[in-house]
């Protein structure tokens, strides 16, 4: 069975991820770290020297080439559910999740954190402010097709199991 952890740069989807697939000893893939990999690039590269559509083109590739069968969570990049048709695609192979997150904590978070993504990496605080606003109208359509909703803010693994298989004996 697949997890997908889904939500915007910033939600904690990969901290959280991680610590999920330890409790539940399952393995953990974190689709940026995979790609990074692949392309033997960082993400910012792929995107400077190969462009956003090239690693759209290849997040979506990766998607498709999951297994369902194995039990894995995976910590998608924020961009991925809302392009192609992977938000149906993640919701056909597992169970997806959005870690929502009120965009003063993605703000108070991504100030810390803009270097390494590429999308933000040049804003100053009040263009991102301006950019999460825009951003999370333009992806929350995408992110409430999740089958299950919950608060990113101080998210623990118990609760997204719980969330998941309605107790914590999964
Ligand atoms: C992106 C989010 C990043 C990474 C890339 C694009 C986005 O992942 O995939 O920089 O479009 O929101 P994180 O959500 O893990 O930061």
């Amino acid at each position: 069975m697949l997890i997908f952890l889904i939500g915007f740069m910033g939600s904690g989807k990969s901290t959280l991820g991680k610590r999920l697939a330890k409790k539940m000893s399952w393995e953990f893939m974190d689709m940026d770290n995979v790609l990074e990999e692949q392309e033997g690039m960082t993400v910012s590269k792929i995107f400077d020297e190969k462009g956003e559509a090239y690693f759209r083109e290849a997040e979506s590739q990766l998607l498709q080439s999951l297994d369902p069968s194995v039990n894995r969570v995976v910590a998608t990049g924020g961009g991925a559910p809302c392009h192609k048709n992977n938000m149906e695609l993640m919701n056909e192979k597992g169970v997806t999740v959005y870690l929502r997150m009120h965009e003063c904590s993605l703000a108070c978070r991504l100030e810390k954190a803009r270097a390494v993504r590429p999308l933000i990496e040049g804003l100053q605080l009040e263009e991102l402010r301006k950019y999460i606003r825009q951003k999370l109208d333009e992806r929350e359509p995408f992110y409430n097709k999740a089958h299950c909703i919950i608060k990113g803010e101080n998210v623990k693994p118990d609760h997204i199991i719980s969330l998941v298989f309605g107790n914590s004996d999964y």
